[in-house]
């Protein structure tokens, strides 16, 4: 998931999600006077979260599951740490946030997730070890697709182009199993001819009420809105607000 191309692209066309997330998740902090310390940015992509906590002063670790990701991050950040691994096994340090930007809990790999139904109790047990994890008053800060993500019935194509590059995608929703899978086809000009590649997305929708509720049973005061301060998400997303009490 997310190989090459797909990264340069997620990389160069689609990092509007994180850049503009952010400043709403340094103001959650600011509020709680959570400054200077640890940041654990699960799910961190090409480090453009990584790249302005940084900035603000945080130290970061990024954890991702995409090795050509995390290449981007690293050349980004230098000053970050950055960790290949799922984030359904990485031991998380003691930190003052973890924040999950762009439905990473959503994603289903088949080597975390059991079959499906199995994956409310692997949200579970993370959302027990980032409590264990973080500091009193510390925050989880994240953002999740509910179902609902498609209006009509059947699959819709859209594409994407970038100067160098073309991603065409193929979305099908199934509301029985709530899981929404992306069939995507990239194309990338690399010597003047454009390579293809195709990877498959599956994702497992969660609507925000339930994981609410499955946070607040891990000890967590919670917070559902549908914004990072001035960015409003796309229809059938929400963003979570977890505090750990002081
Ligand atoms: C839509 S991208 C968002 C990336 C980044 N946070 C951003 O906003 O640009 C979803 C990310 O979640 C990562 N991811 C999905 N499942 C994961 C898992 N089980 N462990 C680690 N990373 C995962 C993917 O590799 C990808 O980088």
């Amino acid at each position: 998931m997310y190989r090459q191309d797909l990264a340069y692209i997620h990389d160069t066309g689609h990092a509007d999600y994180a850049i503009k997330s952010a400043p709403g998740i340094l103001a959650l902090l600011a509020q709680q006077a959570l400054r200077g310390g640890l940041i654990v940015d699960l799910g961190c992509g090409s480090g453009w979260s990584a790249q302005a906590f940084t900035q603000t002063g945080y130290p970061v670790l990024g954890v991702d599951q995409s090795e050509d990701l995390l290449a981007i991050a690293r050349r980004r950040v230098p000053q970050a740490t950055f960790h290949r691994a799922s984030l359904y096994e990485y031991p998380i340090p003691t930190c003052q946030a973890v924040t999950s930007v762009g439905e990473c809990l959503n994603y289903r790999s088949e080597q975390d997730f059991p079959p499906l139904g199995g994956s409310q109790q692997l949200l579970t047990s993370l959302f027990q070890r980032i409590f264990q994890a973080l500091i009193p008053g510390g925050l989880f800060i994240f953002d999740i697709a509910e179902p609902g993500q498609l209006t009509t019935p059947g699959a819709v194509k859209t594409f994407t182009e970038g100067d160098d590059w073309l991603v065409l995608v193929e979305k099908a929703e199934d509301p029985v199993r709530a899981v929404l899978t992306r069939r995507i086809i990239t194309l990338r000009r690399v010597n003047n001819t454009y390579r293809r590649d195709d990877e498959v997305h599956t994702l497992q929708l969660y609507p925000a009420s339930t994981i609410a509720k499955q946070l607040e049973q891990s000890g967590f005061e919670v917070q559902l809105t549908t914004c990072y301060g001035d960015f409003v998400l796309p229809p059938a997303h929400s963003v979570l607000i977890a505090h750990k009490p002081t």
